[in-house]
Formats: C-alpha cells, sequence, structure tokens
C-alpha cells in the first residue's frame, strides 16, 4: 500500500505546456542572449522526448525509480561529472575570486547554506533562500519560481553573471580575465580535453584551451548538479522493503503526510516529493507553482515587493505568492524554509501548515497581513488541527527523508581540499 501511495507519479491529470528556455525574463544581459543563440546547449526547453541517454556514468538509483531526463545536446560523462565539481568548489570562477558556487551550497547542509538570504561576493543580500541541491535533475523548472527556466545550464548562467544582486559577479569586463586563470591551469586544460573529446578530437588545429568557454563550463556545471541524484534516505530504505527503517511514529507521520487531512502530498507527492517533477519517462510536462499563504500585506494577496513569485515574471495578480512546490528531500537540513528563509523551523512550517496559512506577524520588522486570508492561497492550504504528538509524527516523518550519506558523499565534495 506505502509503495502505491508514494510512487504514484503525478497525483493531478497532467497537461500538455509548451516551454521556452528563456533567461531574459529575469536577466537582461547581452552575453547570455549571444551565449544562447550560439549555442549553449543542455536545452531544457522543447522537450519533445525525455529519453535517458547512454554513458559511462551511471546515477546509482533504485529499479524503482525512472532516471532523470538529461538532454541530448548534453550527455553525462564520468569525465564532465568530475569536470564540473572542480568547477563548482572553485573561487577562481568569481569576479574577485572570494565565492564559488559552493559558498551559497555547502555540501553538510543538503547543498543549502544555512542562512535565510545568502550574500554574493561583493556583498550584495540576495532575495532570496539558497536552495538544497539533492535531485536538482528531477525539477520541472529552476529555482523557486521561474516557469521558463527549464535547463540547469541556463540556471547557472544566474549565480555567474546576475548584476541585480551580484552573486558570482563574472560580467563583460572580467570574463576573459576569469576564463584565463581557467586555462592556464594545465589540470582543467587536462579535464576539458577528457570532458569534451568531440569538440577535440580530430583536428590537429584544436589545442585544450579552445574547449574552455563559458558553455562548455555551464554544461560541466550542469553535469555535475544532474549527477546529484540520490535516494539513501531512512524513508526510501522502508519503501525498498526495510520494515525497521522507519519508527512508528514515522509511520504515522508518514499516513499524515498522505492524508486528505494535511494534504501536504498534493504539492510534495511523487518519488521526489514535489509536483513539480520531470523524468526520463515523463509524457506530459507538469510545473505547478502555488500559494501556500505566508504574506498577505494589504489584504490583496501580496507579497513583499519584487519578490512576489511567478507574478514578477507573468504580471498576473493571480500569480502573487506562487512558488514551486519545492522538494521535501533532505528537508532537515536545509533550514530555514521558504523562498524567503522566512520560517526558521520544521515546528513552525506544520503550525503554519495547520494553521492554514501563516498568522499575521512580521518578517524583517515588516508586517506580514493575514496569510491566512491570501485569494490566492491553494485550496488544499485549508488547515487541519492535529495533536500535539501527531505533530511529531509528522515531523519525525519529514527527518526520515534526510539522505546522510548525500550530505558526506565523496563524489560530491571540495576536489581541492
Ligand atoms: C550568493 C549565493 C549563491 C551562489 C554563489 C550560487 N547560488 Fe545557486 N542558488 C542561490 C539562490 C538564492 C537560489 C534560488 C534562486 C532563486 O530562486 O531565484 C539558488 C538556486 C540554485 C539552483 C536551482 C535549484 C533548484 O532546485 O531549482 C541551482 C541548480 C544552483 N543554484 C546552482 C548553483 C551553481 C552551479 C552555482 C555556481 C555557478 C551557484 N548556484 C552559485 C544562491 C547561490
Ligand atoms: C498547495 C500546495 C502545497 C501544500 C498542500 C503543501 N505545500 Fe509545502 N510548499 C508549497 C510551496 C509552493 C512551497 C514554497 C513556498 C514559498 O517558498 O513561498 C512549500 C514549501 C514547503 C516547505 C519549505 C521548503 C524549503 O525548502 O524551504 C516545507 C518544509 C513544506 N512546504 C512542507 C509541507 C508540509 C509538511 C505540508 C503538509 C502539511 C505541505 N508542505 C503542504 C506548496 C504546498
Amino acid at each position: 500500500m506505502k509503495t502505491k501511495t508514494v510512487l504514484t507519479p503525478l497525483q493531478k491529470p497532467a497537461r500538455l505546456v509548451s516551454v521556452s528556455g528563456s533567461l531574459s525574463l529575469t536577466l537582461g544581459l547581452s552575453l547570455i542572449s549571444s551565449l544562447m543563440l550560439t549555442g549553449c546547449g543542455d536545452s531544457g526547453g522543447q522537450h519533445t522526448q525525455y529519453s535517458a541517454s547512454q554513458s559511462d556514468f551511471d546515477f546509482r538509483i533504485p529499479a524503482s525509480v525512472p532516471a532523470p531526463f538529461v538532454p541530448e545536446d548534453n550527455p553525462m560523462s564520468i569525465a564532465k561529472v568530475e569536470l564540473g565539481r572542480h568547477l563548482f568548489f572553485d573561487t577562481r570562477l568569481s569576479g574577485n575570486q572570494t565565492q564559488s558556487c559552493a559558498s551559497c551550497h555547502e555540501q553538510e547542509l543538503g547543498f543549502a547554506d544555512g542562512t535565510a538570504l545568502p550574500t554574493g561576493s561583493t556583498g550584495e543580500v540576495l532575495a532570496r533562500n539558497s536552495q538544497g541541491l539533492l535531485n536538482v535533475a528531477y525539477n520541472s523548472t529552476f529555482t523557486w519560481a521561474n516557469h521558463s527556466l527549464t535547463s540547469l545550464a541556463d540556471q547557472h548562467m544566474v549565480p555567474l553573471f546576475a548584476e541585480f544582486p551580484v552573486e558570482l559577479g563574472v560580467n563583460d569586463h572580467n570574463k576573459e580575465e576569469i576564463l584565463l586563470r581557467i586555462s592556464t591551469d594545465t589540470a582543467y586544460q587536462q579535464m576539458f580535453t577528457e570532458a569534451f573529446p568531440d569538440e577535440f578530437a580530430g583536428s590537429a588545429e584544436t589545442n585544450a584551451t579552445d574547449v574552455i568557454n563559458f558553455s562548455n563550463i555551464n554544461k560541466a556545471m550542469a553535469s555535475f548538479i544532474r549527477s546529484m541524484v540520490s535516494f539513501n534516505s531512512d524513508f526510501d530504505r522502508y519503501e525498498q522493503g526495510d520494515e525497521t527503517a522507519l519508527t512508528e511514529s514515522q509511520k504515522r507521520g508518514m499516513a499524515m503526510f498522505f492524508s486528505e487531512k494535511t494534504e501536504c502530498f498534493h504539492c510534495h507527492g511523487g518519488f521526489n516529493f514535489s509536483q513539480s517533477t520531470l523524468h526520463s519517462q515523463t509524457v506530459f510536462f507538469e510545473a505547478p507553482f502555488f500559494n501556500n499563504g505566508l504574506y498577505n500585506i494589504d489584504g490583496n494577496g501580496s507579497y513583499p515587493s519584487g519578490n512576489q513569485g511567478l507574478y514578477e515574471l507573468t504580471g498576473k495578480e493571480e500569480d502573487k505568492g506562487k512558488f514551486r512546490p519545492v522538494s521535501l528531500r533532505n528537508i532537515e537540513v536545509t533550514a530555514p524554509y521558504m523562498h524567503d528563509g522566512s520560517v526558521d523551523t520544521l515546528e513552525e512550517v506544520i503550525e503554519m501548515y495547520a494553521a492554514g496559512g501563516r498568522a499575521p506577524t512580521t518578517v524583517n520588522g515588516v508586517p506580514t497581513g493575514d496569510g491566512r486570508l491570501n485569494p490566492n492561497k491553494s485550496g488544499f492550504v485549508g488547515g487541519f488541527s492535529l495533536t500535539e504528538q501527531e505533530k511529531q509524527d509528522l515531523l519525525n516523518f519529514l527527518k526520515s527523508l534526510t539522505d546522510k550519506s548525500f550530505n558526506q558523499d565523496a563524489r560530491f565534495s571540495n576536489p581541492h581540499q
């Protein structure tokens, strides 16, 4: 019974949505558009077929779980993943060499960073909470709320090149210098050559530095992020037949999670605990966004200005406060919670849903309004009452989704140490 409940791929009727992998909505950078025009690959958009490509790389996933979707223009390879790992942890990729991707994505914290809002390499505070990076390969769209960001390699352009606010601070002035830092390193020359053998082979004229460019940097980092797949939590062991992997309390909490009382599974269902899931056997693309009642400034459904979720891209009133229902895997280690890190603990998250949204409070001194009355709030966030024991059971179940092996796995660790 448990297997059927949990592994139902999608609880809602799927709908076909056409997508275009354009970043220009969020970033008006000429550099990005020119890179995309010149065929910066890893296209997640224009999905016609979600086949898993053949390669020497093994995702090491259980047979019950579908393989992640891998775009045809960026097949997985051991060499590319390894190169991506080196780049992910390399501070030379930021303009002033102070930050790497790992500055905001720390392995022991499920690749989140433990702060409400991260600070970029030049000191600017970002508006959104750093996301954990487990099973990102299965997300239909990337980041907290961007329906058009369907390609991982495009996603990486954001932290690299973003100007408002600056993250790693790569720009038109320093990008040649940054490439030089990488391309003059003989270890990287070797790694790029091995990671992109097709581009390198066949011409006596090609030398290693020719394949060291931002398009290939992004492809390698996308392959690394895509490789960060794991199904090794206590919950997974239980799914695979080990009845002792979950405590009695966790089993009760699981039943609660998948019940019509709490409704959690409607938005955080399926094998990756998110309705926004895409994999190699996906037939219909689905990328839902929901308002879970965190804010209601002025009583008109508004969230804090400039951080209103999907609305920032569509301009539609009904999209105010709509965000991606993120995966709950590793949730225990990725506090604080929500798109702006405004909920400190999982206990508070459960209280918030039990109340049917966030009751009036202040975040950073600013009144939230009564989120429970947000007109855009999903009908699935209707509130419920649980005993203290039941709340504890639900909390314990959420903790069974922690993948301790992933947070220490040498395959995803810093290679420069
Ligand atoms: C200054 C902090 C910071 C740095 C540096 C940073 N990130 Fe992030 N990352 C974030 C934040 C914040 C988000 C959520 C962004 C949003 O929703 O707008 C995020 C989101 C992501 C996501 C989307 C995850 C998902 O589930 O959709 C990926 C993938 C990612 N980052 C990879 C990277 C890579 C690769 C680098 C290095 C090139 C990097 N990040 C550098 C803060 C950072
Ligand atoms: C209507 C869909 C919906 C339902 C039902 C729902 N959630 Fe969520 N959940 C979301 C969305 C959307 C977000 C992100 C919201 C944001 O950041 O503003 C979220 C965020 C979360 C987070 C924080 C994730 C993070 O990485 O910070 C947790 C934890 C969570 N939900 C747990 C639950 C639990 C437990 C239940 C059941 C009691 C539940 N959710 C029910 C849609 C839903």
